[in-house]
Formats: structure tokens, sequence, C-alpha cells
């Protein structure tokens, strides 16, 4: 169904790991819309996942870069833009950790120096690649900067421990930046609030099998996947909507707006049938 929407289009695409991650799945998209890639992630994962397979396959160079460090995002937007033969297009940002969710230590209990990291890589991220992109003047009038979100950002979730204040800060750079980058050179930057999806981030969060389920029944369209999701981000970095910015846009199959679903009353009422 491809249908080249892309077409003559240039980016970066963060945080591909193996074929689950929602970054993998957008770099197949992309390139079958007809864009051009570079993969980046952090030199560990690119040691420890497949993406050479996914390169491969993309005929997408690999560049890595620690997220967290402006050095590495420096010498990465410097090599993109070498690579692109100038500026370009989009940037997916697909990155998310918190030592805390993988150690087990509950939010109540939390380590602040690994708070501290769960914010700089999975929030502080962004505006690091904001601010090296803009300095370098990197990106092309009406490219597109999508970070992945997740409804945490505004609700409580138990599960997901310092990840919530991760996100709500994340979707707060996307605005902040999406303003001055939108004046300076209309430039647009949104983020996307995903459906629970079974990825190695997403399956490290407590619960996160029941929550699955639990998600897939409230919401009237079910859980959104990872390639409903690489369809929406392929969207939003074309020029279908250049109008879109500084917005946090829910991809969750109605899960953020409904209060509870027949099938979820249907099996409340069989459990106190019991
Ligand atoms: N899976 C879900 O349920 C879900 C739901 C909503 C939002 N999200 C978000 O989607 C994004 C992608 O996650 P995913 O579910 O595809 O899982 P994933 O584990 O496949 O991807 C996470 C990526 O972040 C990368 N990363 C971690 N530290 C980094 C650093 N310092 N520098 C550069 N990269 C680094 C990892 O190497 C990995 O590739 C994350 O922001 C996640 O929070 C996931």
């Amino acid at each position: 169904m491809a249908h080249q929407i892309l077409e003559g289009k240039k980016g970066i695409i963060f945080g591909a790991l193996d074929e689950r991650s929602i970054a993998w799945k957008t770099a197949q998209r992309v390139v079958s819309e007809g864009g051009q890639i570079i993969l980046s992630n952090a030199p560990i994962a690119l040691r420890m996942g497949k993406i050479n397979e996914l390169a491969a396959a993309c005929n997408a160079p690999v560049i890595p870069a620690d997220a967290t460090s402006t050095a590495d995002l420096e010498l990465l937007i410097d090599k993109s833009m070498e690579h692109f033969g100038g500026q370009f297009d989009f940037i997916l940002h697909s990155i998310g950790m918190s030592p805390n969710v993988r150690k087990g230590i509950p939010y109540t209990d939390t380590n602040y120096d690994n708070f501290l990291k769960t914010l700089d890589v999975s929030a502080l991220s962004l505006h690091k690649v904001l601010q090296t992109a803009m300095k370098k003047d990197a990106l092309n009038e009406w490219a597109s900067v999508v970070a992945l979100s997740y409804i945490a950002a505004q609700r409580a979730f138990p599960g997901y421990n310092d990840m919530a204040e991760a996100k709500a800060l994340m979707e707060s750079i996307a605005r902040s930046f999406g303003y001055h980058y939108g004046f300076k050179k209309k430039v647009r930057v949104n983020t996307v609030s995903q459906s629970p999806t079974i990825t190695t981030a997403g399956s490290g969060v407590t619960g996160f099998d029941a929550f699955y389920h639990y998600a897939g029944k409230l919401s009237p369209l079910g859980n959104a996947s990872s390639e409903d999701c690489a369809n929406f981000c392929t969207v939003l970095f074309s020029d279908y909507t250049r109008m879109v910015t500084m917005q946090n846009l829910f991809h969750d199959g109605g899960f953020s707006f409904t209060g509870v679903s027949q099938a979820l009353i249907d099996d409340m009422e069989k459990a106190f049938s019991q």
C-alpha cells in the first residue's frame, strides 16, 4: 500500500533495537514510502541489537550516538549532512530507558541518580537532538520531528514509575521547542502518544501484559500496533501534515477518551458472579 508520500525526503531514525521496535517498523515504512534514512542508536545497543539487518534491508548507514551526549549528536548531524549532501527533512526520536524500571526500584523509594538518568535519556535527549539540529541548521523548512510518548504523562499508571515524569517533560520540550523552531525555520515538532506495545522497552514495565490486555479491551479500536504507529509517524513526516506542530497526538485506538467499555463490564460481571 505504498504511495511514495516521502519521495525525496531524508531523515534520521533513532531507536531501532530489534524487529519489535517501533523505530524498526517506522524505518521500513518510511523507506517503502520513498524516504531515505540514516539509522542511529546508542553504541551499546548497536552491539547487542540486530540493526545491521535493518540497515541492509533499508540501504541505510548506521551512525552510533548516545542521545545524551551532545558531542555524539554533533558528529551524527555532521555525518548525516555529509551523507545526504545537505539539510534533511525528518527525525524520529524513539528513545526511552529508566534504570529505576530496569532495576525494579519502586517509585516511592526512588534512586535519584537513576531518576536523573531517566530524564536525561528519555526526555532531555529530545532537547539535545533539536538544539544540535538547530545550531547546525540541519533541517529543511517544514521538516518534521516526532518523538514517542505515553499517556502516563497525563494520568497515573503506577508501574510506569519515573518514565511518567520523563514523558511529561518530553511532551513539554516538544511544545516549547516546537514554538521556537516553528518561528525560526517552520520546523514542526510533535509527540505521538502510543498504545502499550510489545517491545523491549514496553515489556520492561511492571504488569505490562495484564495492562496490555486491559487497554486493548477498553479501546474501541483495540491497541494500536507498532505497524500502525509506523504508519502514523510516516504521515507526520509527510507534507500532508504541514500545519501540525507542538501537539501531543494520541495514537491509541480511542483509549485516552474512553471511560469504560462493554467488554470490560462483561469481564467484571463475570468475575463478580463467580
Ligand atoms: N512499547 C510501548 O508500550 C510504548 C508505548 C508508548 C511509547 N513508547 C515509546 O516508544 C519509544 C520506543 O520504544 P520501543 O517500545 O520501540 O522499545 P525499544 O526498546 O525497541 O526502543 C527503545 C530504544 O531506545 C534506545 N536507547 C536507550 N538509551 C539510549 C541512548 N542513551 N541513546 C540512544 N538510544 C537509546 C534503545 O537502544 C532502544 O533502541 C520509547 O520512547 C518508548 O517509551 C513505547
